[in-house]
């Protein structure tokens, strides 16, 4: 048996990626390692969203140099979206490369992977957006799969993405969008259902566009109608969504459906309507708030969170001061904040990336200090209530306390002697810290 180890860089779907090509592989002749040193084959599964997110990776390849000239039989491979975007001229690079492999072709990794026998890379990536591979989280590896957490899992229900904001490189590394049946998707929740799993987060660049292609026509809303019958199934979530396609319908669904959990991922990326239009976004930033008053109305207790770009090109202080306010007044339970990081061949990349980066740190910072405050309020008020969380596990940080989340996305740590991952406990608030709330167990 040889031994693959697999490291992640990037989103959610990347992670779902590597548990899918992990399950694969662990279901031919290969045995899952957790330290790269022991391992016959090495995958880096890769992010291109941001350039920073590319110079960790080239440092990983740059650092197995060594370890190549000492084992020149290992295994090297790229995967994901850098794979996609670079090709070919990764495997030149340091010399250490043997495959690269796009988002689109890794369920035919296992065969890659045979063919790779020293004699030059192996380099499979689809050229054409709208390439007919279908992306290995469409396939159906689950039964072997590599679950990290045995009560939660990420189902893929579309890949792709066909909106071309201006500053993002997804739409050309993982092709056009495709939204996959809702029977397949079904099928795939209750086999995971069985297997012990009781919360899902269902998996799409823009999730909420989800059905477009299909016939006969469905929408997320039917999509989430189809879960509450799934028994074993306790929660059901989605990210992410775009404000664009965010409809009342959809809101109504995530209010009425019992097990679609009280959270929306929707990122405004600017408070700028000037900028929001350089970055073709499609809304503005009073629609956008608009959109929050909605959801609020429509869904009891519902939080929500969202994500800037800092420093697009041209952005002044005055667009910046709109953003500020905006991620003010939205009231996010949390906030993601990027550095604008030109991205070669988007719409963008034409424009001068004219804002210094001491500008963007300052209101990267900015931001990132006024989500702090807003974090910490909401957190505070929770003290003295009695919260739900579905516990998931030891805490990262103190492993003698348990964590869990609640229904809106709420990180909830506490003691506990048993071992409750995938229970639902009760537990009151008795301090906050602006990531998390922590309490005791009152019933379990
Ligand atoms: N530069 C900085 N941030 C980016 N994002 C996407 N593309 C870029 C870019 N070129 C951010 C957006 C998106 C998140 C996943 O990454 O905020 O919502
Ligand atoms: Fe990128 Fe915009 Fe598509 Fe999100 S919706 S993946 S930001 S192009």
């Amino acid at each position: 048996m040889r031994k693959v180890f697999i490291k992640t860089f990037g989103c959610q779907m990347n992670k779902l990626d590597s548990e899918l090509v992990l399950g694969r592989l662990a279901g031919s002749a290969y045995r899952v390692v957790a330290d790269e040193s022991e391992a016959d084959v090495i995958l880096f599964n890769t992010c291109s969203v941001r350039q920073h997110a590319e110079d960790k990776v080239y440092s990983h390849l740059g650092a197995l140099k060594r370890l190549k000239e000492k084992r020149p039989g290992v295994i090297v491979g790229v995967l994901g979206c850098m794979a996609q975007k670079e090709g070919r001229s990764l495997a030149k690079l340091f010399g250490v490369v043997d495959l690269v492999c796009g988002p689109r072709r890794l369920a035919e990794l296992p065969s890659l992977l045979e063919q790779c026998n020293g004699s030059g890379p192996v380099v499979a990536v689809d050229r054409d957006r709208r390439s007919s591979h279908r992306a290995v989280s469409f396939e159906a590896g689950r039964a072997t799969g590599c679950r990290p957490t045995r009560h939660r899992a990420y189902v893929a229900v579309m890949t792709g993405c066909d909106n071309f904001c201006s500053y993002c490189v997804v739409p050309y590394l993982r092709g056009a969008e495709v939204s996959r049946p809702p029977g397949d998707i079904v099928e795939e929740v209750r086999r995971l259902a069985d297997d012990g799993c009781v919360e899902i987060t269902l998996l799409g660049q823009n999730v909420n566009s989800y059905g477009t292609g299909l016939k006969p026509g469905v929408t997320l809303a039917d999509l989430l109608a189809m879960f509450e019958p799934v028994e074993g199934i306790e929660r059901v979530n989605f990210v992410t969504s775009h404000p664009k396609d965010l409809s009342r319908e959809l809101m109504n669904a995530v209010a009425s459906f019992p097990k679609v959990c009280e959270y929306l991922h929707v990122p405004p990326q600017s408070g700028s309507d000037r900028i929001l239009k350089l970055m073709k976004r499609g809304y503005t930033s009073a629609h956008y708030r608009e959109l929050l008053l909605m959801a609020r109305e429509i869904i009891p207790g519902v939080e929500i969170a969202g994500d800037f770009i800092v420093g697009f090109p041209t952005e002044t202080e005055e667009d910046f001061a709109r953003t500020l306010a905006l991620l003010k007044d939205a009231d996010f339970l949390n906030c993601f904040v990027f550095k604008y990081s030109t991205r070669p061949g988007t719409a963008a990349a034409e424009l001068q990336d004219d804002v210094p980066l001491e500008v963007k740190r300052e209101r990267n910072q900015a931001l990132l200090k006024a989500q702090e405050e807003t974090s910490l309020r909401k957190r505070r008020a929770l003290i003295g209530s009695t919260v739900e969380a579905l516990v998931e596990g030891p805490s990262k940080r103190d492993p003698s306390r348990l964590t869990g989340r609640t229904r809106n996305n709420c990180i909830v740590h506490f003691e506990s002697a048993g071992d409750l991952a995938g229970r639902l406990v009760k537990v009151r608030i008795t301090s906050a810290t602006p990531l998390a709330v922590s309490g005791d167990v009152v019933e379990e």
